[in-house]
């Protein structure tokens, strides 16, 4: 199994438990897809999990370039180099395509609806729709065996809040009993699933002959408010910090836009493989404040 990741976002450490995997060795080569595309040493690949992507509403603010390109062009080199061995492939998507949808819960057959090109956060999900549509091109152009997963807000350990995401950053806040900066008027409402159920899900897809070609949902249709979350992490973590609210304008610079709610339709997902987001959200917490506290204690050692 080979690893491709120019560590952009992403620490090498991640894969420490996994270097070996069902007694192969794990090869972690540092490039872009692009570049891997273009080397010589790449094995014959039978499976595609191409997750790589500029993630997180912070970055894409900040650099949305950079971001546009990373999310385009490199899922097309992905996508190119699957089709080399016609290799089994998850093209991973976002909930993020459909947009500012206010059609409840979001199903893969609705339209999707975006703001203005004026406003940048919409080039994210435009940038993974386009994704999808080279995915499903190729499926129908040469027969790739391509399955396209929306993720919804997918947390656990590993993760980090520098960008932006909101559940390792609230855990990071509450940790040093700093305040957790809830965004608005904090009734917004996401659904979180574990990475390790998601992660299952997708694995699942991929060796299902009826998913190939198909668009899923993955994720938790389990809502909660945004100021709930930060009531829960600070409980859960043992804080003694305040939640206070911030304005989208100061996070995130003038002309923000913001969903108010966001809940997938798992019916698809559910009906193929008898997908369910198993893992309490409050277990997810629990490990990920285990994990800051295991990663602080090493950087102290260190
Ligand atoms: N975590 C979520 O809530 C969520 C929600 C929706 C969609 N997704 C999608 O799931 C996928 C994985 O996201 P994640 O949350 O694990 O984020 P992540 O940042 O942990 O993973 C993305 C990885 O891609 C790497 N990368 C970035 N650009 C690259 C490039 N050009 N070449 C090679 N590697 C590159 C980064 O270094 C990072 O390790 C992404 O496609 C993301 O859009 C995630």
């Amino acid at each position: 199994m080979t690893v491709v990741d120019d560590l952009s976002t992403g620490f090498e450490a991640n894969l420490e438990q996994a270097r070996h995997i069902g007694g192969t060795r794990l090869r972690f080569v540092k490039c872009t897809v692009s570049e891997a595309e273009q080397r010589t040493d790449m094995e014959a690949f039978d499976r595609v999990y191409h997750l790589a992507a500029a993630v997180g509403v912070r970055r894409v603010m900040q650099r949305p370039m950079d971001s546009l390109e990373v999310n385009v062009l490199e899922t097309s080199a992905a996508i190119r180099m699957a089709q080399r061995t016609s290799a089994r492939t998850v093209i991973a998507s976002s909930s993020e395509v459909y947009g500012k949808s206010t059609r409840l819960p979001f199903r893969e057959s609705d339209d999707v609806v975006y703001g203005p090109t004026s406003v940048t956060r919409w080039s994210y999900g435009c940038s993974k729709a386009l994704d999808e549509f080279m995915a499903l091109a190729a499926h129908r152009g040469s027969g790739l065996p391509v399955v396209v997963v929306r993720l919804f807000n997918t947390v656990g350990p590993r993760q980090v809040g520098r960008w932006g995401m909101v559940l390792p950053r609230f855990v990071e806040a509450a940790r040093a009993n700093r305040p957790l900066e809830v965004h608005g008027d904090g009734m917004q409402s996401r659904c979180f699933a574990d990475v390790r159920d998601v992660v299952r899900g997708i694995e699942r897809l991929l060796e299902t002959d009826a998913a190939l070609g198909g668009v899923f949902n993955i994720g938790s249709d389990r809502p909660i408010g945004i100021r709930a979350l930060a009531e829960v992490v600070v409980r859960r973590a043992g804080s003694r910090s305040a939640i206070v609210s911030q304005t989208y304008e100061a996070a995130f610079g003038p002309g923000f836009e913001d969903l108010r709610a966001r809940e997938p339709d798992l019916t698809r997902i559910r009906g193929l493989i008898g997908f369910d987001a198993t893992i309490p959200l409050e277990q997810t917490i629990d490990d990920v404040i285990t994990w800051l506290d295991a990663a602080s204690r090493k950087e102290h050692a260190a």
